[in-house]
């Protein structure tokens, strides 16, 4: 399947809005508006089917290379291969930066998808960690393992 593929802007919410089945405005926002990072917009056609985020300062003191994170693939268009093309345009975008690894956090019950970035190239090299965010203004913690791959 051959996508294609944008950077986010305020603009392409609407895509966003039809990728995730809801308005999740606040949360879209805040990863265009983020300094350092991309928000890559994948489209089949002219159908938006994905997203993923890439941050290259992130605040988890255990990230030490840019970090893959927020892969999201619109229900409908699963397991057609879509996630894995996706992953391989951000590991693109990384290195066109001039990084040699990336990485990402799988939280430690997600058995099949910490299989599926192993399949992809990615190794755990640390964890359990503890990672927090806010969401709703309420505080989550992910048990999350650290996987990194060499680009
Ligand atoms: C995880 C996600 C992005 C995968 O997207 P996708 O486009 O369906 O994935 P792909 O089609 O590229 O599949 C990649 C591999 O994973 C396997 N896979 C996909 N969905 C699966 C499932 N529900 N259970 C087991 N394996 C699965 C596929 O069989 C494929 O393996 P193969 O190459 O051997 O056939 C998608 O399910 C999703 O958006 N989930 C909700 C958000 C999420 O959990 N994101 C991960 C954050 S860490």
């Amino acid at each position: 399947m051959k996508l294609t593929f944008k950077q986010a802007k305020k603009g392409d919410l609407k895509f966003l809005d039809e990728i995730r089945e809801k308005k999740l405005n606040k949360i879209h926002l805040y990863r265009i508006n983020r300094k350092q990072a991309e928000y890559i917009l994948a489209f089949y056609k002219k159908e938006p089917v994905g997203h993923v985020f890439i941050d290259y300062k992130s605040k988890y003191k255990w990230h030490s290379c840019p970090a893959i994170e927020d892969l999201y693939v619109k229900a409908s268009k699963r397991k057609k291969g879509i996630a894995i093309n996706i992953m391989k345009q951000a590991e693109k975008q990384i290195k066109q930066k001039g990084f040699k690894e990336a990485c990402l956090d799988v939280e430690t019950h997600e058995h099949w998808i910490k299989k599926f970035y192993e399949r992809l190239g990615y190794s755990k090299v640390s964890g359990p960690h503890n990672l927090k965010y806010k969401s709703n203004n309420k505080e989550v913690t992910e048990i999350v393992f650290h996987l990194k791959k060499q680009l």
